[in-house]
């Protein structure tokens, strides 16, 4: 099976090219710092491929009381990571991080006190934040300045050199899922009139800007970027995602990064991947409703080099194990998804320790 021989991406040699998909959970610690249950989470994962972790703040607003998602914007954060990666590591793994600004698709109430939602353009998500107080809607954000732009490219930068502290194998830049970047990226939330709205090419330029600035960091074979053309969750659309995602993958070609991840549910009837998979020279990963037998065959057609898998990721650490065996998988529980302790997080079973209990 094409989908469990080693890999070569980027600078990482993998054994397979079964990737665990980027998978919030919202268990980080207070201080938004990563803890010891999130460490055995990922170390349980670590025979995939590659490991991508859950997509991480690099907004030093961020509310730091909130106890939810993971931060990278200061040393106690370092610390954290420190402990997963190395416990990842020694279980024979690799992990990038997935770093991300939410933009618009935030709250004050998960920003430090008096901070306020940015976006490219001051059109409010669809959806709700969830915060201390429930779910509440996205407010209007602020537009940000053409000043405040690079100050938020410079954000992204720092929490690479931290990444680096960290002991992470790489970066992924989360220009997917509604987030700020994939803000600036679509028309329908981007309706600036300067250098970084308008066609394609300004659109483009904030995703370039913050990935340029990661590549000068871990050098572009240690990078990779996330995008989700049909993606319209937190209302996110464009007027012309062909023609968007297409030109995104030539500009990210031309920076030469290891890979391009792709969310394209599996039939999405005007599929990209093949098309950028002639666009784009480094890797691509595809990811959305895989089982094996679709990410073998998509691997074996030549659309992608690696599959990406999320809810299977949750629910089976050992899936390339299970694969192989052509074992049953797992379900995953949904109630369990987003917050909560070792229940549904690390208590899933493998095939080994099945057999115990049988
Ligand atoms: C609980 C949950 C959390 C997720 N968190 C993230 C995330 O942090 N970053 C991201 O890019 N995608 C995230 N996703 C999307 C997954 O990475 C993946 O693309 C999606 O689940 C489709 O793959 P699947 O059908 O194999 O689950 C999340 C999905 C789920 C179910």
């Amino acid at each position: 099976m094409k989908l469990l021989e080693p890999f070569n991406l980027g600078a990482l040699t993998l054994p397979s090219r079964v990737v665990m998909a980027p998978l919030t959970r919202r268990r980080a610690g207070h201080g938004k710092i990563a803890t010891s249950l999130m460490a055995d989470h990922y170390a349980q994962r670590a025979s995939a491929g590659l490991i991508i972790s859950e997509s991480t703040e690099v907004d030093p607003r961020s509310a730091i009381d909130v106890p939810t998602r993971p931060g990278l914007f200061n040393a106690d954060q370092v610390a954290g990571w420190r402990r997963v990666t190395d416990h990842v590591h020694l279980a024979g793994g690799r992990i990038f991080v997935q770093l991300s600004h939410l933009g618009r698709a935030s709250h004050p109430l998960l920003l430090a006190e008096g901070a306020e939602p940015v976006a490219p353009s001051a059109i409010a998500g669809q959806g709700n934040a969830f915060t201390r107080e429930g779910p509440l809607p996205f407010p209007v954000p602020r537009a940000l300045t053409l000043a405040e732009i690079p100050q938020i490219v410079d954000q992204f930068a720092h929490a690479a050199i931290l990444a680096r502290e960290a002991g992470f194998d790489g970066v992924e830049v989360h220009g997917a899922n509604g987030y700020l970047i994939d803000q600036f990226l679509r028309s329908g939330s981007n309706q600036r009139t300067d250098d970084y709205g308008g066609p394609i090419q300004n659109r483009i330029r904030f995703l370039l800007e913050v990935t340029e600035a990661i590549a000068a960091i871990w050098g572009v074979e240690r990078v990779g970027v996330r995008l989700s053309p049909w993606n319209d969750f937190n209302g996110m659309a464009d007027a012309n995602p062909v023609e968007t995602f297409q030109y995104a993958a030539e500009a990210l070609d031309q920076l030469g990064i290891a890979y391009l991840h792709l969310i394209e549910p599996v039939g999405q009837k005007r599929a990209l991947a093949p098309r950028l998979r002639r666009i784009f020279g480094g890797a691509l990963i595809v990811a959305g409703s895989y089982d094996r037998d679709r990410a073998e065959a998509v691997i074996a057609d030549g659309t992608a080099d690696l599959v990406a898998f999320g809810e299977s990721y949750i629910a089976n650490p050992d899936l390339p194990e299970r694969f192989r065996q052509g074992a049953p998988l797992n379900p995953a529980i949904r109630s369990t998804f987003y917050g909560g302790g070792a229940a549904g997080y690390t208590d899933y079973p493998t095939l080994g320790a099945q057999e115990v209990v049988l």
